[in-house]
């Protein structure tokens, strides 16, 4: 089968190498998946470049969607040849991956595999954003950088579901369009407009919000920490912009700011949790309530464009592979 590969790290797309490789045999405790679509994910781009450190070699990805092509014995119960379905595991840039049911869901009919891919990770992550690290609440002021992207365009929709009033952050007017038009959203800021500290405060009366969700890191997080109100949620959960240098906590007593750094594979910790999300999750596609805009499907001999279009910040949304 075909596959992507890195065996270095490396700031460059160049790394990718496409290779050819036997086809995985099903191990007796998971399901082999043909991938009809895999999801990239910011993640893909830090696993390459050694941000976040993996044994190398490595087949990159960290979800995909499609269909069960054999079942482990042990899992004959739950799972059957031609079952369509999304999932989170390991080694995704391929045509094939056997995976483990730990984070394997079965896909609704009113659901294509398609969308499977595209609100995933990034569901399930902008989920547990909106409902675990930080409540929102009808009212709440939302700040959410990289609004545009992929996580970020869901993590506006959830929140608009909930009925929070929310400040989206970008940093083109292109993007800033697709926030206005295509989510609804009506107050757009740019990270370097001059008085974004000030608008902010003049939005919220004064006050602050309630929550920013920084998924840029270095570049954002004292800005953003000085617009969140007196007792208000700062949830920093990415480092697009590059890690946040370690800080002095004595500066979360200015305004009593409840700081927290969460990771997705905590909050799914096994197939009970991992179901509950995604069954929400889904339930809000199927309603309408959210629906993933999607930047490209690349074929996956293009992986390239799709790694320097993430990096180059021209996503809007998802962006697909198709095997
Ligand atoms: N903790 C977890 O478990 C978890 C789970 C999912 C995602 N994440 C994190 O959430 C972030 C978003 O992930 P995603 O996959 O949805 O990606 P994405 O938001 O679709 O793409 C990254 C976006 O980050 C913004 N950005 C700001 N500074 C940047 C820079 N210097 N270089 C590149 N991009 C920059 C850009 O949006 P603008 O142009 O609008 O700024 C860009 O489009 C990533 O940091 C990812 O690691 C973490």
């Amino acid at each position: 089968m075909r596959a992507i590969r890195i065996d270095r790290f490396g700031s460059g797309a160049d790394v990718l190498q496409h290779v050819q490789m036997p086809t995985p045999k099903v191990h007796p405790r998971c399901v082999l998946i043909k991938n009809e679509y895999i999801g990239v994910n910011y993640l893909d781009i830090n696993q390459r470049t050694g941000l976040i450190h993996i044994p190398v070699p490595c087949i990159l990805g960290r979800e995909g969607a499609g269909t069960v092509v054999a079942v482990g014995t042990s899992l004959a119960h739950q799972f059957a040849p031609g079952d369509r379905v999304a999932y989170l595991g390991n080694y995704t840039y391929a045509e094939y991956s056997c995976v483990c049911p730990k984070a394997i869901y079965k896909l609704p009919s009113s659901v294509s595999t398609e969308t499977g891919a595209a609100v995933l990770l990034q569901g399930v992550m902008a989920l547990a954003l909106v409902t675990e690290a930080y409540k929102v609440k009808a009212g709440d002021w939302v700040l959410i950088n990289a609004a545009a992207g992929g996580t970020g365009s869901l993590l506006v929709q959830i929140c608009q579901q909930f009925g929070a009033k929310v400040i989206a952050v970008t940093s083109s007017p292109a993007k800033a369009q697709c926030l206005q038009n295509t989510l609804g959203v009506e107050h757009v800021l740019f990270y370097d407009q001059p008085d974004y500290a000030q608008e902010i405060k003049r939005l919220t009366f004064g006050r602050g919000v309630d929550v920013v969700y920084d998924s840029v890191g270095r570049t954002t997080f004292y800005t953003n920490l000085g617009c969140v109100r007196r007792g208000g949620n700062m949830v920093v959960f990415g480092c697009s912009s590059g890690k946040v240098p370690p800080i002095d906590i004595g500066i979360l007593a200015c305004n009593n700011v409840k700081l927290v750094k969460p990771t997705l594979f905590n909050y799914i910790p096994d197939r009970a949790e991992f179901d509950r999300f995604t069954y929400q999750l889904l339930d809000m596609v199927q309603r309408g309530q959210i629906k993933p805009l999607i930047h490209r499907i690349y074929p996956l001999a293009a992986i390239e464009h799709a790694h320097r279009d993430l990096e180059s910040r021209s996503s809007v949304g998802k962006i697909l592979l198709k095997p």
